[in-house]
């Protein structure tokens, strides 16, 4: 009887911890794209426009200089900065962008910011966080300095085009921003 609760009790062990393993992270120097998946958000990719991160689609932005970007990290540690660059051999590249650009760190606003919006950056201010990003599987989180880790990602619906929304972090006093988690998993119906 013992037995049998015993080995119960393991196989819900194995069952369950199974079903927590992430899937693996993109490989250090594997190119990888960003998607944001929350309320109403189904997976919508990062693009850049004017040093801003926004997502949805690119060319609904009203920005000249909006662009798909993809990823690549050159170690897996919370120090390594993630350095994005034009997804040229995307299909949606705006092929008259005017703002060309390469190797630009996404960072999140630091605490000392009053602000809440992030982007991509050649050289990071004192108000610009660039590093502390993380993978846990596929899902993106932030490891802060004094270890924490966080996930606190939100977009919110911007007037630069229609489905394109400003990508924030760590809003506390805005009830329209709309939590998203950021992964690297692409959504299956594009
Ligand atoms: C980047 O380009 C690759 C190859 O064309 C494509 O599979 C991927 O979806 C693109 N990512 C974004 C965010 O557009
Ligand atoms: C950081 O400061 C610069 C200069 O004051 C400003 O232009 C930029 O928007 C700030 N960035 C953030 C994330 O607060
Ligand atoms: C882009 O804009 C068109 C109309 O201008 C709209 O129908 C479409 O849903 C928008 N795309 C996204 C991804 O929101
Ligand atoms: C989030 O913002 C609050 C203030 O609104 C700040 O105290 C806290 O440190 C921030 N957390 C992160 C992880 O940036």
């Amino acid at each position: 009887m013992l037995r049998h609760l015993i080995s119960g009790a393991m196989l819900c062990l194995v069952a369950s911890a199974s079903g927590f393993v992430p899937r693996a992270a993109p490989g250090v120097d594997e190119s990888f794209s960003l998607y944001a998946y929350g309320d109403s958000v189904g997976g919508l990719s990062i693009f850049y426009a004017d040093g801003k991160a926004f997502v949805g689609d690119p060319s609904n932005s009203t920005s000249s200089s909006a662009i798909p970007v993809s990823f690549e990290r050159s170690s897996s540690s919370s120090s390594s900065k993630w350095i994005a660059n034009p997804n040229t051999t995307s299909s949606t590249d705006n092929t008259d962008n005017t703002d060309r650009w390469s190797n630009k760190m996404l960072y999140i606003p630091s605490s000392s910011s009053s602000s809440h919006q992030m982007g991509f950056t050649s050289k990071a201010e004192s108000n610009e966080t660039t590093t502390g990003f993380i993978f846990y599987g596929q899902w993106v989180m932030i490891e802060t300095e004094s270890g924490d880790i966080s996930s606190s990602f939100y977009v919110k619906a911007s007037s630069e085009g229609e489905g394109v929304y400003s990508l924030l972090w760590n809003v506390t006093d805005d009830d329209s921003a709309i939590p998203i988690s950021l992964r690297s998993v692409k959504p299956s119906n594009s």
